[in-house]
């Protein structure tokens, strides 16, 4: 019985959506409230029993690295106050020492390239990949369900959303084996953001997968796809002749916060779920509502 112990985190991308606050800042250190993209992620994969943490950073991408470090100063700041709380959210963020690893994309040249640069890392297990800019809110984090599918068909595994026909260009599209009627369905295709005519069905791949490592050999071979890039899902086609794959439609609501719109939902979402911020958030949305129904009319 094969496990999923390792993710990979790729963080290589520049962020171009966002600018200019990415000039510096790198895109997964946004933050959803208080707590970054990259952090979520990380919780998610810690939550799926994952216990070795890959990242693929790339140029101006160190403050992920110090934001998973200890930081000697502000920790015995918040001591010397006795913020205990705010020092035990920091400490809560360490890595076991040995669990992470952070290797380089020298230049952003796709999201499947970004998971090839860390084919040494996985050697023949079957792995994650997790996006931290698809922010997906469950109750079981996507990844652990995902696991638990994976110790079911101990194949590679896509998590799956519906899209509107108006959304299928901007996604990779599954073509089910069969309609696609239950939580798990076998998959014979996968298009990386094909015209509304060449879409196999409405059933798209967000930022969560579960792959066999025989998929860096064809990542090793993949020519650039899609607006010039290395598409990890391209390399699916030639894996999907030798092995079996599975889309999973998660439970759970998943904001795109590489798009600004899903960034500022994403925000409301957590807010609007948290007990210190419910009353003055939602307050808030009413009367932004009220002033622009008052001036549409
Ligand atoms: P995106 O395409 O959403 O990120 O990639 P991007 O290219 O940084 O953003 P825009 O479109 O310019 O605004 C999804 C994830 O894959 C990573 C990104 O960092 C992001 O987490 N990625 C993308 C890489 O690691 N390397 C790449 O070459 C491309």
């Amino acid at each position: 019985m094969k496990k999923v112990r390792k993710a990979i985190f790729p963080v290589g991308g520049l962020g171009t959506r966002f600018l200019p606050a990415t000039k510096a800042l790198p895109k997964e250190m946004l933050p959803i409230v208080d707590k970054p993209l990259i952090q979520y992620a990380v919780e998610e994969a810690a939550a799926a029993g994952i216990e070795e943490f890959i990242f693929v950073t790339g140029r101006n991408k160190t403050a992920i690295e110090d934001h998973f470090d200890h930081s000697f100063e502000l920790e015995s700041t918040l001591q010397a106050k006795g913020k205990t709380h705010e020092l035990n959210d920091l400490k809560s963020i360490m890595f076991k020492p040995g669990s992470v690893t952070y290797t380089r994309q020298q230049q952003p040249l796709g999201l499947g390239h970004a998971v090839w640069c860390a084919r040494h890392f996985i050697h023949d297990e079957p792995f994650a990949v997790l996006l931290a800019d698809d922010f997906i809110y469950s109750k079981t984090p996507c990844l652990k369900q995902m696991v638990d599918a994976y110790e079911r068909v101990q194949d590679n595994i896509l998590a799956i959303m519906e899209v509107p026909d108006a959304h299928v260009s901007r996604y990779g599209i599954v073509a089910p084996e069969h309609e696609a009627t239950t939580n798990l369905f076998k998959v014979k295709g996968v298009i990386e953001k094909p015209s509304l005519a060449e879409a196999p069905s409405n059933q798209a791949v967000v930022g969560r997968y579960i792959l066999d490592s025989r998929i860096f050999d064809f990542l090793e071979k993949q020519e650039k796809g899609v607006g010039g890039e290395v598409q990890l899902t391209d390399a699916f086609t030639p894996l999907l002749e030798e092995q079996d794959f599975y889309g999973f439609r998660y439970e759970g609501e998943r904001l795109d916060c590489g798009s600004k719109a899903g960034y500022i939902k994403a925000n409301l979402r957590v807010a609007l779920d948290r007990e210190d911020l419910v009353d003055e958030v939602s307050e808030f949305i009413k009367d932004v509502h009220k002033i622009s129904t008052q001036q549409a009319s």
